[in-house]
């Protein structure tokens, strides 16, 4: 099975999966690196490690059906199985839903329902709330509203400020994103 990594940030999700299918611990490969912003380090990265890029500026297309027409045509030239999302801050709409239904994982900083949306490890943080962790979820039209597939505790140490929340989180993302891809590939 083929991956597709949609993504716009930093990309240390993605680094996580790429070494793990590296490692032999994930059994895949990444056929297809989408972003919307050219700019993110992500797109360095996918093309140090030779991967294909789909980059777009969403503001060049009329609307969210126009680009994701062409996410899709590029998705089956990548021969793409599943959509993995790693920090793609952008809600999937009905082009993409319908192309890959059931095929689109997210990732979330929170256990959700609690702290969807931006800034999720911030909206912890400020609540002050004892445990938070992580949520890997299948993807519908809603904001991180999918059936959940996996979640992991973290605890909020006393000592902890936000980057240390945020560090402890990363830690877990690293380890249960691609053992739950692993998992999911083999169902
Ligand atoms: C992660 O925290 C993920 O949970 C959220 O976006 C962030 C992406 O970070 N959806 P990175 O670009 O993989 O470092």
């Amino acid at each position: 099975k083929h991956l597709a990594v949609f993504a716009s940030g930093t990309g240390s999700n993605f680094d996580a999966i790429q070494q793990a299918i590296e490692e032999g611990a994930l059994d895949s490969d990444i056929t297809l690196v989408v972003s919307d912003v050219p700019t993110s380090a992500v797109i360095d990265k996918a093309k140090q490690k030779g991967l294909k890029t789909f980059v777009f500026n969403p503001q060049s297309y009329p609307n969210k059906r126009a680009f994701e027409i062409e996410i899709v045509e590029a998705l089956q030239r990548a021969d793409a199985d599943y959509i993995i999302l790693a920090g793609y801050m952008r809600l999937i709409g009905a082009t993409l839903l319908h192309a890959y239904e059931g095929k689109i994982v997210n990732i979330h900083p929170s256990l959700l329902p609690s702290f969807k949306g931006l800034d999720a490890i911030g909206q912890a943080f400020d609540a002050g709330v004892k445990i938070t962790g992580v949520t890997i979820h299948y993807v519908d039209e809603g904001m991180d509203t999918g059936r959940i597939i996996a979640q992991e505790a973290v605890k909020v140490e006393d000592t902890y400020g936000r980057d240390d929340l945020q560090r402890a989180i990363q830690a877990v993302e690293h380890r249960l994103y691609p053992t739950t891809i692993q998992t999911l590939l083999k169902q």
